[in-house]
C-alpha cells in the first residue's frame, strides 16, 4: 500500500510563491530570516520587487494565442521554460533533503539548478541525483590551487556551465541576521534553541541531524564553505582570465549591474551574464535589477545571452524579463521556501505556480511562445 505524501498534498493547496513564503515560517525565526533578508535598511531587496510592479503590460486587443509553448534553451541546453533555479548556499538548514531535493525537482521540471559553490552537499552528490543540467557556481579563492581543485571536481562531476559570482567578495552586513544571533553553519546557541523551541518540526530534525550541520556528507561541506567564506577574494579581469583558461565550457558572470562593464566581460570570453544584486542582499542601494536590464541588453545586443534575477515571485515577472532581452531568469528565495515548506513537493509546487502563471500572462498577451515576447508589450509610459 502507498502512503499518502502529505507534503505533496499540503504543496498542492498553495496557490502562489508569496503564500509559500508564509509556509515557510515553520522554520525557526532566525532561519527564516536568514533566507528572507537583504543587507542594511533592504531597500534593494524592496526595489526588486517593486520595480516588477512598477511594470505595466500593454496586450494587443486582436490577437489569438490558444496554445503556448514555453519552452526555449540556455546556453545551448533545452529547457521547458524560461526560468532557472539560481545558486543558494546551506539548503539543508531548510530541509534535510537539501539541494538534492532542488537537483530532483529541477529535474522533474526539465530547467537547469546552478549550484552553489558553497552547497551542503558535496557537488558530486548532488549531480548524482540530479536529471537535468547543472551549473556550478564558483566563489573566487585567495588559494588557486584550492580553486582549481574545485573546478576540475565540477568538471569530473559533469557540471558544463561555470557560473563566477562577483557580487559577494565582501561579507554583506544583514541586520536580521546580526540581531538573532545566527552563526553559519547553526550552532546550537541558546538563541537559535529558544526560538526553535516553537517550531518542533524543525528542532527535531535539527536534533536528529537532519538539518543544520550536524548530518553525515553534510559536515565535509559545512567545512568547506567555512574555508571559503574566509578565502573569497575579487573577481578582476585577470583572475577572469585566470578562470577562463582553466574552464572549456561555457563561462557565465553573476552579479552584473551597469551595461558598461560588459564590453570588458565579452572581451574576456564570457558566453553569458547574469544581471544580479544578490537578491539584495549584498550591497544595498544597487538599484533594481530589472531596471539594469534594459542597458545590459543593449550593450550586449545579442552577442551573449543575458540573465536576471532578483524579486522574481510571479510568472508575469518572467514574461517582463523576457520581453525587456533577459534569455531567463533565475529564482532564489521563491524556491527556497517551497523546500523549506514542504521539500521537494514544495519546489516542485513552486515550479509548477511559475509555469502555470507563466502559460496564462503569455496567452493573455496574445503570444504562442516566448520569442514573441518583445519591449511592444509593456507600457512604455511603465519602463522609468
Ligand atoms: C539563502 C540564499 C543563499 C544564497 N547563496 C548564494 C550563493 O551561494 N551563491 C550565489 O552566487 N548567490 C547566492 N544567493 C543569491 C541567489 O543566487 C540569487 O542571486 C538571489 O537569491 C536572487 O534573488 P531572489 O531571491 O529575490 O530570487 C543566495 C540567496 C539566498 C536567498
Amino acid at each position: 500500500m502507498t502512503g499518502i505524501d502529505w507534503n505533496a498534498t499540503r504543496a498542492a493547496r498553495v496557490v502562489s510563491t508569496s503564500e509559500m513564503r508564509k509556509r515557510a515560517r515553520r522554520l525557526p525565526r532566525a532561519i527564516f530570516d536568514a533566507v528572507d533578508g537583504g543587507a542594511g535598511d533592504e531597500v534593494t531587496l524592496r526595489e526588486n520587487r517593486r520595480a516588477y510592479e512598477r511594470i505595466a503590460f500593454a496586450p494587443p486587443a486582436l490577437a489569438d494565442a490558444g496554445s503556448r509553448d514555453l519552452t526555449t534553451t540556455i546556453l545551448g541546453d533545452p529547457v521547458s521554460m524560461p526560468l532557472l533555479l539560481a545558486p543558494c548556499g546551506m539548503a539543508r538548514m531548510l530541509n534535510s533533503a537539501g539541494e538534492l531535493a532542488v537537483a530532483r525537482a529541477a529535474g522533474k521540471a526539465g530547467t537547469i539548478f546552478a549550484v552553489s559553490g558553497v552547497s551542503s552537499y558535496p557537488l558530486e552528490d548532488i549531480a548524482g541525483v540530479a536529471t537535468g543540467p547543472l551549473w556550478y557556481q564558483l566563489y573566487l579563492l585567495s588559494d588557486r590551487e584550492a580553486t582549481t581543485a574545485k573546478l576540475a571536481r565540477a568538471r569530473t562531476a559533469g557540471y558544463r556551465v561555470l557560473c563566477v559570482t562577483v557580487d559577494a567578495t565582501i561579507a554583506a552586513l544583514r541586520e536580521r541576521d546580526v540581531r538573532n544571533g545566527l552563526e553559519i553553519p547553526p550552532a546550537l546557541s541558546l538563541r537559535l534553541v529558544v526560538g526553535a523551541l516553537r517550531k518542533p518540526s524543525w528542532l527535531a530534525a535539527f536534533v536528529r541531524g537532519e538539518v543544520g550541520d550536524a548530518g553525515l556528507g553534510a559536515r565535509v561541506a559545512v567545512r568547506d564553505f567555512v574555508t571559503t567564506i574566509r578565502q573569497l577574494i575579487g573577481v578582476t579581469s585577470d583572475e577572469l582570465r585566470w578562470i577562463r583558461e582553466r574552464w572549456e565550457g561555457p563561462l557565465v558572470v553573476k552579479g552584473v549591474m551597469r551595461g558598461d562593464d560588459c564590453e570588458e566581460l565579452l572581451r574576456l570570453g564570457v558566453d553569458g551574464i547574469v544581471v544580479s544584486n544578490h537578491g539584495g542582499r549584498q550591497l544595498d542601494g544597487a538599484r533594481a535589477t530589472i531596471e539594469i536590464l534594459p542597458e545590459v541588453v543593449e550593450a550586449v545586443n545579442g552577442r551573449v545571452e543575458v540573465f536576471v534575477d532578483g524579486g522574481v515571485w510571479r510568472g508575469s515577472d518572467v514574461v517582463k524579463a523576457v520581453a525587456l532581452g533577459a534569455r531567463a531568469v533565475l529564482i532564489g528565495k521563491a524556491y527556497m521556501f517551497g523546500l523549506a515548506a514542504y521539500g521537494e513537493a514544495g519546489v516542485d509546487r513552486v515550479l509548477e505556480i511559475f509555469r502555470v502563471e507563466l502559460d496564462r500572462t503569455l496567452g493573455m498577451l496574445g503570444c504562442s511562445c516566448v520569442a514573441d515576447l518583445n519591449p511592444s508589450l509593456l507600457a512604455k509610459s511603465s519602463l522609468g
